[in-house]
């Protein structure tokens, strides 16, 4: 391919990722954000296989079949609610190409100069880190690994010690010609690969969602990098994409929980240290309840003029969303006023709840937010909370010594019947006990929360439409 064509295809390509995650900024737009993407990612692929040679061609497409096929077996096999563990072992496979290529760029020795030394060491060393870094957070979401924090004593001066090698192997690195400096490349991938692993282990099980999109971040980072090393300008612009919109979320998901962002890059940074957040338990949480059972709950919603639904990780486990937009529509039939309350970390991805509403067709618009719904939450009649714990959690407000304190929550406990769908008095993903469970306005259904769902649906189905013989 000519190099003008060439230039053409990768700013057609670049528009089209840029098109791609504004897209993807909104539920309306998403699926067109999708296609935007995966033209993009078409034209990019035809362009870097034109201009490759015929020698580089037949593997390249060869890599692109086999890997095509993994991936899309795996898009195809993997569970909902495993998606979270998949997207870091992903980043593992970006942050393990940039040090492979990093490595076979410097031995193939095409370029010379301190600049190009200097891309190419910066790649290592961003491509190690996420590699144990994502490796590190897969086992940790799949439950291989323990969730618990790992609070080293002195980890901030092993953190800065450990930069500070790598910072001077990068030196010696660039002092020397031809490929002297290989050893000091190991070198510093080795301590990269540690830096990774310690800051991941560094930070708690209810931080990680912000990891996992940090490392994203990195992952684009490195892909730019690898983009100056390899003179590709397209890599350039989709890494830095990819590392800006990573970055973004994760302040925006910091500021969601109530965290800071350098708290969650230098794992536990500012917290105090040596001192583990509070204990989390799996032990069943101890206190007088109140259990209640589908008639009441049903009896309930068809008296309630308006009724908000808090969608949490159990309702992925249940796939309920089908049979709770079923209600949702029996209960707009009969009058009601029903919104959905999205809390921005529910479930296990960003977004993760809006996108079971949208296979479920639930319409957009009683679909809100947090902010917007928290303030109408006093004068809902009943609060359904779907599998949910850690979002309606009274504690993140009030108990200093949570590890979610200071995590704005949805105020459930303000409305006048709460029912807490789930199926036993377990903890929630941070593993703290939650007191809403306690409070007079919570009801507990025990239960699958697909079962109980289809018990309500089932029950409310049954019933005489709202106001026939009253
Ligand atoms: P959680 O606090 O994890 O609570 C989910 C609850 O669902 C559990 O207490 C569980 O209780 C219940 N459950 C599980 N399977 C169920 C089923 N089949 N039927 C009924 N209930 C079921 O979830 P959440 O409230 O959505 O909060 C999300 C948490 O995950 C936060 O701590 C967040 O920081 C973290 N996190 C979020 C993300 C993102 S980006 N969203 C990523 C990783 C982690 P039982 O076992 O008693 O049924």
């Amino acid at each position: 391919m000519e190099t003008g064509l060439r230039t053409a295809a990768y700013i057609a390509a670049t528009i089209l990722f840029i098109l791609s995650l504004r897209g993807l900024s909104s539920q309306v737009t998403a699926r067109k954000g999708n296609i935007y993407g995966m033209l993009g990612m078409g034209i990019a692929i035809i362009a870097t296989l034109t201009c490759s040679g015929l020698d580089a061609f037949v593997p390249i497409l060869i890599a692109l079949v086999v890997g095509g096929a993994i991936g899309a077996r795996m898009a195809q096999t993997v569970a909902m609610t495993a998606m979270p563990q998949l997207v870091a072992l992903l980043h593992s496979f970006v942050g393990l190409a940039a040090v492979l290529v990093g490595f076979a760029t410097y031995l193939a020795q095409t370029k010379t100069g301190s600049v190009f030394e200097i891309e190419i060491f910066v790649d290592v060393f961003i491509g190690a880190i996420t590699l144990t870094g994502s490796i590190l957070a897969y086992l940790k979401l799949k439950g291989s690994v323990s969730g618990r924090p790992l609070l080293l004593p002195g980890r901030h001066l092993l953190n800065l010690v450990l930069v500070t090698s790598a910072v001077g192997l990068g030196y010696l690195f660039v002092q020397g010609t031809g490929t002297e400096g290989l050893w000091q490349l190991i070198a510093m991938s080795l301590i990269a690969c540690v830096l990774g692993a310690h800051l991941v282990a560094a930070i708690g099980g209810a931080d990680m969602p912000v990891v996992v999109s940090m490392l994203n971040s990195y992952s684009g980072w490195t892909a730019s990098a690898a983009g100056f090393m390899l003179g590709n300008d397209l890599l350039i612009v989709t890494g830095a994409l990819v590392g800006s919109s990573g970055a973004i979320l994760s302040i925006i998901m910091c500021r969601a929980m109530n965290r800071s962002i350098w708290n969650v890059i230098f794992g536990g940074f500012g917290s105090d240290s040596g001192k583990s957040p509070a204990p989390s338990t799996d032990a069943a949480p101890e206190g007088d309840i109140q259990e209640t059972q589908v008639d009441e709950v049903v009896e309930r919603l068809a008296a309630a003029k308006s009724v908000v639904i808090v969608p949490g990780y159990g309702m992925a486990v249940a796939r309920a969303q089908h049979k709770v937009h079923e209600m949702t529509e029996i209960l707009r039939d009969r009058g009601a006023n029903v919104r959905f309350a999205i809390h921005p970390v529910a479930g296990r991805l960003p977004g993760h709840m809006n996108v079971l509403l949208a296979e479920a067709n639930v319409p957009y618009d009683i679909v809100l937010e947090m902010d917007e719904i928290n303030d109408d939450l006093p004068d809902t009649d009943v609060v359904l909370v779907i599998g949910a714990n850690d979002i309606v959690n009274p504690g993140a407000e009030t108990d200093e010594s949570s590890p979610i304190y200071g995590m704005p929550v949805l105020q459930v406990w303000e409305s006048r019947f709460v029912v807490i769908m789930k199926r036993s008095r377990a903890t929630g993903y941070a593993g703290v006990d939650n007191p809403l469970f306690y409070r007079d306005s919570a009801h507990m259904l025990f239960g699958d929360a697909g079962t109980s769902m289809d018990g309500i649906v089932a029950e409310l189905r049954a019933m005489a439409p709202a106001g026939a013989g009253a």
